[in-house]
């Protein structure tokens, strides 16, 4: 357990906890107010967030942006932007539950500092791990479910949006749906945008 959020990032970036450690450029830790209320949790960095050490800096991350700024959102301002695993996979392929295993502990200690009101998962990676091992994207996404006190939801990942831009209006009603529980459950989201 570490005391300070500088704490946890200093010593993440310096994991080498699991394979994924030698084949990063950079350790993608995340991006955002630590003290948002709302946190967003993705896969893994791909190819560009590798390069850059920031989450969803690609084509799905304009797409997010667009889904986040349609509902004030702003990763500059009022939210913080993690994912599973903080280094990439080879050819970004699926990380391995054991690598997941191992690296959860990084972000189950950004939860803990950051106490999040809302997490929204972004895909089914996310989801399954995170709110339940069956959670069936397609059937599910939008639903909000209370995990001690933490409201959890997932929806469409930005990168299958781009490969299936049919469930872009489901996903646009998750957002839209998120806005509304924002204004419910949080406290400052709203103001500082
Ligand atoms: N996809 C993810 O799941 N996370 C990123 O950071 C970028 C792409
Ligand atoms: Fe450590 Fe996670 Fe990177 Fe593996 S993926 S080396 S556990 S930070």
């Amino acid at each position: 357990m570490y005391n300070s959020w500088e704490e946890l990032e200093l010593n993440c970036r310096k994991c080498e906890k699991c394979a994924l450690a030698k084949h990063r450029t950079n350790l993608v830790f995340g991006y955002g107010n630590k003290n948002a209320e709302v946190l967003f949790v993705g896969e893994g960095p791909g190819e560009n967030e590798d390069l850059q050490g920031k989450p969803f800096v690609g084509r799905s991350g304009k797409l997010l942006d667009m889904y986040l700024h349609s509902i004030d959102l702003d990763r500059d301002k009022n939210i913080y932007i993690a994912n599973m695993v903080k280094c990439r996979p080879p050819q970004n392929r699926d990380p391995k539950p054991e690598e997941q295993d191992i690296c959860i502990d990084w972000l189950r200690e950004q939860v803990r500092i950051m106490r999040p009101k809302i997490i929204v998962c972004l895909g089914r990676i996310a989801a399954q791990r995170l709110i339940h091992p069956d959670f069936k994207v397609t059937k599910q996404h939008g639903e909000f479910i209370d995990k001690n006190g933490t409201l959890m939801m997932g929806t469409f990942h930005p990168a299958a949006l781009l490969r299936n831009p049919n469930n872009k209006g489901d996903a646009l009603d998750d957002f839209m749906a998120l806005q509304e529980k924002i204004k419910q459950v949080c406290k400052h989201t709203y103001d500082e945008v």
